[in-house]
């Protein structure tokens, strides 16, 4: 592995990993190809650029495009893809599946292609734990369960997930999967569920909290993440999918308590609005075969979050910005009109 091209690299999890490759592997030439959607933001690489600049470059591309994505493999000598290139929101999903089909599914099948073609580069994609769909009862998922999405978002990543293994099958193409649970830490847009009630509570604004919350899901430090990725890229076995994640579930709303502790701020702020259509109640990883790799995450859930609060509090520049324009029309869509709920407790 000498020289990667990171898709989706100016994102929330690429742009971390980015710099967490560039830091820990002093041999690697990182290629970030990204089309620059809502959710990527070159400011999110700005100190990649000043500090890696002989080891890093930027395309501005769509994983869509089939010649631009084999030019820049060819211009770079590309022998590793790495793809984090995606659209990622359940609830944009919700409101318009296209892109998620365009990009999640066509766009992987396109960089699968280029890999292929290129005389089969080593393969890595970024997958999620959505894709086992909701968890019943005490059940954890492992990597050989059924795939069982729900949301389109969910089975757009299912589909490429898919696409991956029959490329491995089929072509030999030196493939690996990461089924990550979700992520919080520095540079996540502001949509997802812990940024979006931080800010909120930095400004002051409700949060708007799912049904009930008592939803279960995996809060992982985002840079712990990276290090699994990393060590499955060089460690795993080709062909086969791992799950990441603490393995520490909590309810949405414990989450939601434990922010509101960090931030000093009232639980006044928490307000029970109508549940997302298809909500997934519970996500939950057995994470044994990534930790047989000799992975360990640094963080547990709750450190995580408290680590999150103190990175958005001390980073209103970042932000800021951002809670204007584009994300303020899709507040509305998905907020102005949401019915609020008397929940007990
Ligand atoms: P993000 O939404 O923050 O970033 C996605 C990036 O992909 C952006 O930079 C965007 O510009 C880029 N992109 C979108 N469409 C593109 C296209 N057609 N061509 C090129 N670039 C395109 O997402 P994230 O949270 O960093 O997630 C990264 C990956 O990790 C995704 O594949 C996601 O499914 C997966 N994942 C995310 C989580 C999580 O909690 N965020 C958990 C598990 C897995
Ligand atoms: P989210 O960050 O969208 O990730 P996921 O892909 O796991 O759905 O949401 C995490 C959890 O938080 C999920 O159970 C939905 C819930 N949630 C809310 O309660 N309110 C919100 O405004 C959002 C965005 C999410």
């Amino acid at each position: 592995m000498k020289n990667i091209l990171v898709t989706g690299g100016a994102g929330f999890i690429g742009c971390n990993f980015v710099r967490f490759l560039l830091r820990n592997d002093p041999g690697v030439h990182v290629t970030v190809y990204d089309k620059l959607t809502y959710a990527g933001r070159l400011e999110n690489l700005a100190d990649v650029e000043s500090r890696f600049g002989a080891r890093y470059a930027f395309v501005h591309g769509d994983i869509c495009d089939a010649s631009t994505v084999e030019e820049t493999v060819g211009r770079y000598d590309i022998d590793t893809i790495v793809n984090f290139a995606a659209e990622t929101h359940v609830d944009r999903s919700i409101l318009d599946p296209d892109a998620f089909v365009r990009t999640d599914v066509f766009g992987t099948y396109v960089l699968l292609e280029a890999a292929r073609k290129r005389g089969n580069l080593r393969f890595h994609q970024v997958s999620t734990d959505e894709v086992y769909g909701h968890i019943e009862g005490d059940h954890r998922s492992g990597e050989g369960d059924p795939l069982a999405p729900r949301s389109p978002y969910s089975a757009s990543k299912a589909s490429a997930d898919l696409f991956v293994n029959a490329y491995h099958v089929t072509y030999g193409l030196p493939v690996t999967i990461s089924r990550g649970a979700n992520n919080v830490g520095p540079y996540q847009y502001p949509e997802k569920v812990v940024p979006l009630f931080i800010t909120n509570a930095l400004s002051s604004i409700p949060l708007p909290v799912y049904g009930d919350g008592q939803q279960m899901r995996d809060y992982q430090y985002v840079l712990d993440h990276c290090s699994a990725m990393l060590l499955i890229i060089q460690e795993g076995s080709f062909g086969e999918a791992y799950n990441v994640g603490t393995g520490r579930e909590m309810t949405n709303l414990s989450m939601v308590e434990i922010l509101l502790d960090e931030l000093k701020a009232p639980r006044s702020l928490i307000q029970h609005v109508e549940d997302r259509e298809g909500h997934d109640r519970r996500y939950s990883l057995d994470v044994g075969k990534v930790m047989a790799l000799g992975w360990e995450p640094e963080h547990d859930p709750e450190e995580a979050i408290r680590a999150t609060v103190r990175w958005y509090r001390d980073n209103e520049s970042w932000w800021k910005p951002i809670r204007g324009g584009e994300f303020q029309e899709y507040y509305d869509q998905v907020y102005g009109d949401r019915k609020t709920l008397e929940v007990d407790g």
